[in-house]
């Protein structure tokens, strides 16, 4: 029961997940907060949503992913889209893996299908809406009641445009948004609660690799949570590590077949994705090899065996990449390695092992927690807010605007633990997203780390990370307000081109980051390749040792980026007599 209006709660935290949602709630008997099954008895929702092409109807989750409809019904990775333009790199690339049709309106990405008799074209936020409204009605049978409010988890580094749009789909949802906070923060109230013990007084990092994104956040705990750095990769995870496997086993029918693996078949591709993700999962739990089984034709079933050690050569460049991007953070932070107490380990993608292990070898064993599921840590710190925001945060409209010019970069609020009120710990995570922009890997800056704002603007950026620029004129103090929003055309405002120009020489430094990461993951792929024909073919030991003894120099994460080249050149010279 809520101590102040002695009723269960109608509150609930959201974890709108690339590939699975979470919903959670506040118990209303001893406040312990409780992940809700869904109708199949799991406390995790595919995010996917089926629409019935001759009907008004559609379906959601396990329903959805089991419908039988056409590939072109059944629509995904709606996180993946939404609030980035058709023209985004990331969307484009994607394009050619989704089997549904993705096509620009008015610069932003509709998904293009049939339904209800229809041609019609959907935006990601009413897809995304679909899922939220299938957690709020979860969570209505579960407690019996009409649900008033949501606090919605978003990635760390989800720009304000993401971020708008995941308000929208809350909205067309019907669902009040009492809080956009961010997923690791989330996952630090569920750690907290657990056990604030551990984490006071330390530098906590949380690591969270889902199935679509890669965050990473340091936060100091001190009563409060006061967030330090935040780094990611809006492409890293395990969609991507599907995506491998399934190359792998084209790859593998062809060369037994000596025929390619029907590629137009979209309903066969979307049965080999699920076998390739079950295959990884079931390399999670056990070192024996995994079988992935497809029955290509009515005659023609073919199996490939996908052992552990492959798994772990085809994902370790994108698995060594988070720790380029964990040291992005660390230095972001000014700390070093060993300065970093805890690691919270987040998102169903940190139980592969080979990401254990590196992790390990980076921080040692002690410092690793992964004491709450993984998937389901952010929903629960989500519903710990929604339940402090309905118990203490009556006034929330006060709660949610912060107005900043901004001079500090960080902003800390300690919480008080001992009335459990996270209400207040959040505001930090607004400096995080203030004129960040991730776009298909790359950083965009509207305000840079460090740089002074342009004297006439007032930034307001509101609890749920939205940016709004109140700009005042210098002579006549007229102030006139532009609210950054998605319209698919953002750059044609003068005013953000500016700030955008005045930005550029920022980008540098993010832009040799990610040269860096993409020279990495280029080497590997090379080196990879030459190893996986050795030991198709010739396997040739001294072949093997030399391919080794490259990889290893690779997996020290050498930051040089010259030195790729180089070493790139003396393998190919090395390799050349094995062919
Ligand atoms: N045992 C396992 N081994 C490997 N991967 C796993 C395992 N269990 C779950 N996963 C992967 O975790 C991913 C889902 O994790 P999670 O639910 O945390 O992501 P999400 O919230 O949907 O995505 P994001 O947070 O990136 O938006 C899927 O790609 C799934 O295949
Ligand atoms: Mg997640």
């Amino acid at each position: 029961m809520s101590a102040k209006s002695g009723k269960a709660t109608t509150t609930i935290g959201i974890d709108l997940g690339t590939t699975f949602s979470c919903m959670a709630i506040v118990n209303g008997v001893n406040n312990d907060p409780e992940p809700v099954a869904n109708n199949f008895g799991n406390r995790i929702t595919p995010s996917v949503i089926a629409y019935d092409p001759k009907s008004s109807s559609t379906l959601i989750g396990e329903a959805a992913v089991n419908s039988g409809l056409n590939t072109t019904n059944i629509i995904y990775d709606a996180k993946r889209m939404i609030g980035r333009q058709a023209n985004d790199t990331s969307v484009e690339k994607d394009k050619k893996l989704w089997p549904f049709v993705v096509e620009s309106n008015q610069g932003k990405p509709h998904v293009k299908l049939m339904h209800n008799g229809n041609e019609i074209l959907i935006p990601p936020e009413q897809i995304s809406s679909e899922v939220l409204k299938e957690m709020k009605a979860i969570a209505e049978r579960f407690l019996n009641t009409d649900v008033t409010g949501a606090v919605i988890t978003v990635p760390a580094y989800f720009d304000h445009r993401q971020r708008a749009e995941t308000m929208r789909a809350a909205e067309i949802a019907g669902l009040k948004v009492l809080r956009l906070i961010n997923e690791p923060t989330a996952a630090a109230i569920a750690y907290m609660n657990k056990d604030k013990n551990e984490l006071n007084g330390k530098t906590v990092m949380i690591f969270d690799l889902g199935g679509g994104t890669f965050d990473v956040s340091i936060v100091k705990i001190n009563d409060g949570i006061k967030v330090i750095a935040i780094a990611g990769h809006n492409h890293i995870g395990g969609q991507d590590f599907d995506e491998s496997i399934m190359e792998y086993f084209k790859k593998c029918y062809k060369e037994k077949r000596s025929r390619d693996f029907p590629t137009n078949r979209p309903k066969l591709l979307s049965r080999l994705r699920l076998n390739c993700r079950e295959a990884k999962h079931i390399l999670s739990n056990r070192e024996q090899p995994a079988p992935i089984t497809i029955e290509v034709n009515e005659d023609e079933d073919f199996t490939c065996e996908l052992t552990r050690a492959k798994l772990n050569e085809m994902i370790g460049p994108m698995l060594n990449g988070t720790l380029d991007i964990v040291d992005k953070a660390i230095q972001q932070a000014k700390l070093t390695t060993s300065k970093i107490d805890l690691v919270l380990l987040i998102g169903g993608s940190t139980r592969i092992p080979k990401m254990q292990e590196l992790l390990t070898k980076k921080f040692g064993k002690d410092k690793l927690r992964h004491r709450i599921n993984p998937d389901e840590a952010v929903a629960i710190g989500a519903s710990l807010l929604a339940h402090n925001l309905n118990e203490f945060g009556g006034d929330i409209e006060n709660n949610v605007s912060i107005q900043n010019r901004v001079r500090n970069e960080y902003n800390t609020n300690p919480c008080s633990r001992s009335s459990h009120n996270y209400t207040n710990d959040l505001s930090e995570v607004t400096a995080l997203s203030i004129g960040m922009e991730v776009r298909g890997g790359q950083m965009l800056k509207i305000i840079p780390r460090g740089t002074r704002y342009p004297c006439e603007a007032v930034f307001k950026i509101d609890i749920n990370g939205i940016l709004h620029v109140t700009e005042k004129e210098v002579e006549t103090g007229n102030t006139q307000n532009i609210d950054i929003k998605y319209d698919g055309k953002p750059q044609d405002d003068p005013d953000i081109r500016r700030i955008v120009e005045e930005a550029r020489e920022h980008e540098q430094e993010d832009a040799k980051f990610i040269e860096l990461i993409n020279k990495r993951k280029a080497f590997e792929k090379v080196v990879y390749e030459k190893k996986w024909h050795i030991e198709d073919n010739s396997k040739n030991e001294t072949a093997l040792g030399i391919v080794k003894r490259y990889l290893d120099w690779s997996d020290k994460l050498p930051n040089d980026i010259k030195e790729y080249d180089k070493e790139l050149a003396k393998f190919n010279k090395e390799i050349a007599k094995y062919p």
